[in-house]
């Protein structure tokens, strides 16, 4: 047989095999090429989940490469959870509208809110940074209002997602919203103006990264237009490592022990030495039952308790050069720190727990770096004489005592309309 007919041959039962088998053929490519497609298209989108940091240039908004982003985002996310955004910016997981009569759950989930001091376990994690948790502000004994926490997530109508980057770093440090409203500024809020240019821009480019949540807040209501923010100097980068500069760093610009920790003497804030009455917007707290949830709840308290009670944020530096307490190591400040045992036990030797009000819930995130750079920064304050009342103060029912205690005066009449007494 001469060669090309053969080889023609051959072609011509190869197309009749082909044409024959046509069914078997699409069989057999279906059963190939759909799990192929699939695995490709699992492995692609796995690939952006989990796949290696890229560090292409890939639009992130941040004009960043996608390396620098990722960076900024993780610090931000960290940066939020020290400067604990969530625990003013995220509504307790209760209803919007009070429980009904004869709703038994419900009304159990509210008390269990209401009274239990380890609070943070009942914010909303569907409503995570969405606001609305009422803050009512006492000034004087016949001024004060109440400011709400606003929706920081990036919803476009009722949080903050038509704000750029750049709005979010100015409301940080300046308190000055893109539509040119002054924010009231308290602590932590004080303190954000000293935030390195690269930390509030993290803050803001997590903040943006979070999932939207639909939820309108309502407006504040101040008899008075808040002040302008104190003028600042930031750094551009934050210093890092351990040591006393970036303890100073923290403590100036997101982690407020100050706040809390501190009274004003004489017009002056006396940083760490004890909370005192004279000033109930920093280290006094009010703990009771009437903890307001809702835009149109008023209450004496801002932190959850069974019973009507004051406690103060104590003199710190007592563990510092001097101090009574300068024994104490920075390893059992780092355990109040994060983990919330009292520096001293009882009187049996057994730890004590601290109470919430102290935020190491959140500071338990932190690095060691920092915590022990707070720590030594703790260890290094001159010791004040300045004593403050230690642990919970208790009034049960009596909210007049409680008042009196926190304020340092009766309660006006004017107070018991801002209370809802
Ligand atoms: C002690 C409670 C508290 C903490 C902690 C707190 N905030 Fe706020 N924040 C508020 C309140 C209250 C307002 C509203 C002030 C006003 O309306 O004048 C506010 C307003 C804002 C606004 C302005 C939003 C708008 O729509 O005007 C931004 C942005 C913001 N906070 C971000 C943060 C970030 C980021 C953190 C954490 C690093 C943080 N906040 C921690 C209470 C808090
Ligand atoms: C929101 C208010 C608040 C903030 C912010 C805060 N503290 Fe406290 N802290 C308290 C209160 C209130 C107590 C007392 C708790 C108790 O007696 O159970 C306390 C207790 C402590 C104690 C334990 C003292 C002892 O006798 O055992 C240490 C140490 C301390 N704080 C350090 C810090 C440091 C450091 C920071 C900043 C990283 C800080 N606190 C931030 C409110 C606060």
């Amino acid at each position: 047989m001469p060669r090309v007919t053969r080889r023609r041959r051959a072609a011509r039962s190869w197309a009749r095999w082909w044409v024959r088998s046509r069914v078997q053929r699409r069989r057999f490519v279906q059963a190939v090429t759909a799990p192929t497609v699939l695995a490709v298209v699992i492995g692609f989108i796995a690939g952006l989940h989990y796949g290696p940091p890229r560090t292409a240039t890939l639009p992130t908004g941040t004009g960043q490469p996608r390396s620098d982003y990722q960076d900024l985002l993780s610090r931000g996310r960290y940066l939020a959870t020290i400067g604990v955004c969530e625990a003013c910016h995220t509504p307790p997981e209760v209803p919007d509208e009070k429980a009904a009569p004869g709703n038994h759950v419900q009304a159990a989930a509210e008390r269990n809110y209401r009274t239990d001091p380890d609070w943070f376990r009942y914010l909303d994690p569907v409503r995570r940074n969405a606001g609305g948790v009422p803050f009512i502000i006492r000034m004087s004994k016949d001024m004060g209002g109440v400011v709400y926490s606003r929706n920081i997530t990036p919803d476009r109508e009722t949080g903050i997602g038509t704000w750029t980057e750049d709005d979010i770093v100015r409301a940080l440090r300046t308190g000055v919203t893109p539509d040119g409203r002054q924010l009231f500024m308290f602590a932590p809020h004080t303190f954000f103006p000293n935030l390195a240019d690269t930390d509030a821009r993290a803050l803001a480019v997590y903040l943006k990264s979070m999932p939207a949540v639909r939820y309108r807040v309502p407006d504040r209501s101040l008899p008075f237009d808040p002040p302008p923010a104190a003028p600042a100097d930031p750094p551009v980068d934050p210093p890092t490592g351990r040591g006393p500069e970036r303890a100073e760093y923290l403590t100036a610009s997101i982690v407020g022990c100050a706040e809390c920790h501190s009274h004003h003497e004489n017009g002056k804030l006396q940083e760490y030495t004890g909370g005192d009455p004279s000033d109930a917007f920093i280290g006094v707290f009010r703990l009771g039952p009437d903890l307001p949830l809702r835009a149109d709840e008023k209450g004496l308290s801002a932190f959850p308790y069974p019973g009507y009670a004051v406690l103060y944020g104590g003199n710190l530096t007592k563990f510092g050069q001097d101090g009574p307490l300068s024994a104490v190591s920075e390893d059992d400040l780092v355990r109040a720190i994060r983990q919330g045992v009292k520096v001293e036990p009882d009187a049996y030797g057994r730890p004590r727990p601290l109470e919430h009000v102290m935020l190491w819930q959140f500071y338990a995130g932190m690095t060691d770096d920092d915590a022990y750079s707070i720590a030594a920064l703790v260890k290094q304050l001159s010791y004040v004489e300045h004593d403050v009342p230690a642990g919970v103060i208790r009034f049960g029912e009596d909210w007049r005592a409680a008042f009196q205690q926190a304020f340092g005066e009766p309660p006006s009449e004017h107070d018991a309309e801002l209370f809802g007494k």
